[in-house]
């Protein structure tokens, strides 16, 4: 991966702050990439079991509201795992776009599609997705645009930018664009700290990986085994804050700068936001988007959901 000096830039400032943090899509090089697909297959993360069983019982309707030759533009689209059902059950796609920063994972997702699926147009986009992009032309003319945007990955930013890249998304799909979405419900706090907190340390792993990633790629010199991994729900903000904490007083560096950390201070490293279907239906609104059906599961733990540009 290119190191940009923006990139340099923006992880000093936020190492910088008094609330030491770092942006969640430095988690996903290629180990992150490969890391957070283990964890969509742990027992504990029910968000990707609980998505993929709401698209497959509902698909029929799904891909009646999508409708004929649409262009399926998807955001961290990671290892295109939920895409498949789409793919299979969309029989006129006028494209699939494939959108991720993940340089490598992406390249290698598409290969694989394009191998499963060798009647469809695919056109991947390695972009950081919260700045607006240039999206590909097709060579069938799209009657639509759909942005696909699945798990809940809109619920990694808070407010302000959720309603940034809502906004992006809404520029992306365009005049009759729509966006067919997946947001994790609020419940029991108790599921919702299992799902960041697996018995197996894979979160812990994927967590302390963003370090790593930072060593190599960004002139980083932590060491990994000096922080732990920390994850607790806050129901106050409706969201999970995962953290690396320090397990001494010590210095590290990225690029050319030093910082100190205290022992026991964390570097706020991710939220994962859980939404009410008002909360969530009420931002869409701000954004520019009225939601057209819901459709969740009996324990409404997870909902996909279909909205329409105004
Ligand atoms: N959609 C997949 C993967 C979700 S993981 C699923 O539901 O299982 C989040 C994905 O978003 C990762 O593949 C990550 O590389 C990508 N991502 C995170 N932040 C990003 C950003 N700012 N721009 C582009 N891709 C991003
Ligand atoms: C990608 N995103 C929706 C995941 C989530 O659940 O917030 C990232 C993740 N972080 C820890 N586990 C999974």
């Amino acid at each position: 991966m290119a190191v940009k000096d923006s990139e340099i830039s923006e992880i000093i400032r936020g190492l910088s702050a008094t609330q030491k943090h770092i942006s969640p899509k430095y988690f996903y090089d290629e180990r992150g990439s490969q890391l957070f697909d283990a964890i969509t297959r742990l027992p504990e993360y029910y968000l990707t079991n609980t998505e993929l069983g709401i698209m497959r019982d509902n698909i029929d309707e799904i891909v009646a509201m999508v409708g004929r030759q649409a262009s399926l533009i998807e955001f961290g689209s990671g290892s295109s795992l939920k895409t498949r059902i789409l793919l299979e059950h969309l029989s006129e796609l006028a494209a699939y776009v494939p959108v991720d920063i993940s340089d490598e994972h992406l390249r290698s997702s598409a290969a694989d599609i394009r191998d499963e699926f060798p009647h469809i147009d695919v056109l991947p986009v390695v972009a950081d997705f919260t700045k607006q992009f240039d999206l590909p032309t097709p060579t069938v003319m799209p009657v639509r645009n759909v942005v696909y945007f699945p798990g809940s990955t809109i619920g990694n930013f808070e407010y302000d930018m959720a309603m940034e890249l809502l906004r992006v998304m809404h520029h992306e799909a365009g005049k009759n664009g729509a966006l067919l979405i997946g947001v994790d419900l609020q419940k029991d706090p108790q599921i919702i700290e299992d799902a960041y907190n697996d018995s197996a340390g894979v979160t812990a792993e994927f967590n302390l990986n963003m370090l790593q990633h930072l060593n190599r790629n960004f002139g980083g010199n932590f060491n990994l085994g000096e922080f732990k991994h920390s994850a607790n729900y806050d129901p106050e903000g409706g969201r999970v804050v995962i953290e690396l904490v320090s397990q001494t007083e010590q210095t590290f560096e990225v690029g050319d700068s030093a910082f100190n950390i205290a022992d026991g201070e964390a570097i706020l490293t991710e939220y994962s936001h859980k939404y009410t279907l008002d909360g969530f239906a009420a931002m869409a609104k701000a954004a520019g988007f009225s939601v057209q059906k819901v459709w969740t599961d009996a324990e409404q733990l997870f909902s996909v959901q279909f909205l329409t540009r105004d």
